[in-house]
């Protein structure tokens, strides 16, 4: 075998050395050798069981191989093509050349996508704990504010009172459906590939079935050759990503807006803001920024997936190589914007009373006027032009006298209280939203 790659024997030249360094995926997925180790330890396993082969001394070699990357005295380096080749060359210098019988049915096609569905279904349950973190920061400052109101807004126009903690819910809500998401690109790529081979399977006999179960699939594939060609659930896995980070933008964007003196909603905490290398008096939410920045890394992500999979024909093809990095970057980035905004909506404090101040405005209660002249015995129709006469001071004084009566029940208050149907922006119907946003962190 040629220093660094599992191949060479029909070659008579050497490898032009940019050609080499054109191919070589260990840069990056040397990330996958702790999944690599343990999918090369369950091959062998049943490599074993099944008699094909006698690999109780390379199984102890790999399993000690595995303890000591995860103690951190093993580590990944040298010139080496990938992954694949750098267990295989230091299980070599470990058990001599028996290492190789590693290789008996398998090929690196069916192993890369093993190990990357093993790192994707990890990745779900990470990046679904780190939204449960965002979505309890969230929750936290909703519960900590639960008779806060401020404007609800439609065209970025102020439009009626919603409480603070029902607007706070609304991007709950967004990111529960991102938790569950992550289940759902779990259960994608919850399908072991192993025993593929390269397209067509094996001679030998694979016990396919005991290998994922070794692994902890639930299930093995169908078709050899869509085993191996598959990356849906890195599709969806970047997908489900990429929407999320859409969800955190929008967030970011109201933390932006909120923070800045138009608004004056809410005061990022110094922990979470930056200054001004000219202007003294700045405090900038650059970690919203930033998220709202880095949503087109992680939708580049996806398209750059989507692109590498177009008209690609079955089954491997070394376009593939290129599945590993855009998963990597989409789901660090991800992970990282999460984290930095449960910090900073964990650590900013709202400004009641500017909140309190903008939905003052009579404006905002148009459509409880609307509401409180149908309940007079008015036509719809008629209520809306009534109340928007109202808005521009254009009333008759016939118009007028049906009008003033009702302006004293026509209060925030009472604009809020009313809103008491499940879902709604009132405290009766926000308290059991609590519950149930409760109730779903809880579950986990
Ligand atoms: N580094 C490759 C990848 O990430 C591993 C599979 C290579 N297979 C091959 N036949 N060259 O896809």
């Amino acid at each position: 075998m040629s220093q660094g790659r599992l191949w060479g024997g029909r070659f008579r030249q050497p490898t032009d050395p940019r050609m080499d360094a054109f191919g070589r995926s260990l840069p990056w997925d040397g990330r996958l050798a702790p999944f690599d180790l343990k999918v090369c330890r369950a091959h062998v396993t049943m490599l074993t069981e099944s008699g094909i082969t006698e690999g109780s001394q390379l199984i102890a070699a790999l399993e000690q191989m595995g303890q000591e990357l995860a103690a951190g005295t093993l580590t990944v380096q040298g010139e080496h093509e990938d992954v694949h080749s750098w267990v295989e060359a230091e299980l070599s210098r470990r058990v001599g050349p028996d290492s190789s019988n590693l290789r008996i049915g398998r090929s690196r096609n069916d192993l890369v996508v093993t190990d990357f569905r093993l790192w994707t279904m990890q990745s779900c349950q990470l990046l679904k704990r780190r939204t449960r973190a965002t979505q309890r920061a969230l929750l936290g400052q909703a519960e900590r504010h639960p008779e806060a109101y401020l404007p609800g807004y439609t065209h970025l126009q102020r439009a009626q009172p919603v409480l603070l903690s029902h607007h706070l819910l609304a991007h709950f809500w967004a990111l529960e459906r991102d938790a569950k998401r992550w289940d759902a690109v779990r259960d994608e790529a919850d399908c072991c590939p192993l025993g593929a081979g390269a397209l067509a399977g094996s001679s030998w006999p694979m016990n396919t079935a005991r290998t994922a179960e070794l692994l902890g699939f639930s299930r093995s594939f169908e078709n050899s050759l869509d085993a191996v060609a598959d990356r849906d659930f890195a599709v969806e896995f970047l997908s489900a990503a990429s929407l999320e980070m859409i969800h955190l933008s929008r967030l970011s964007e109201e933390l932006v807006l909120w923070s800045g003196s138009e608004f004056g909603f809410l005061e990022l905490h110094d922990s979470w803001s930056t200054g001004s290398s000219l202007m003294p008096q700045k405090r900038n939410p650059d970690a919203a920024e930033l998220t709202r920045g880095r949503v087109g890394r992680v939708v580049g992500d996806l398209v750059n997936l989507l692109t590498q999979l177009k008209a690609l024909p079955l089954a491997y093809n070394r376009d593939l190589q290129e599945d590993k990095p855009a998963a990597f970057d989409a789901c660090d980035t991800l992970e990282a914007c999460l984290d930095v905004l449960a910090g900073m909506v964990s650590a900013c404090s709202f400004r009641l009373e500017r909140m309190a101040e903008a939905a003052a405005d009579p404006a905002l209660l148009a459509t409880d006027l609307a509401d409180a002249l149908v309940r007079a015995g008015h036509s719809f129709a008629v209520a809306h032009e009534l109340a928007g006469k109202a808005q521009v001071g254009e009333l008759s004084a016939e118009q007028e006298q049906q009008v003033a009566p009702l302006l004293a029940e026509v209060t925030v208050e009472r604009a809020l209280e009313s809103r008491a149907h499940p879902g709604a922006a009132g405290p009766q119907a926000v308290a059991r939203q609590l519950e149930r946003a409760r109730a779903c962190l809880e579950e986990q």
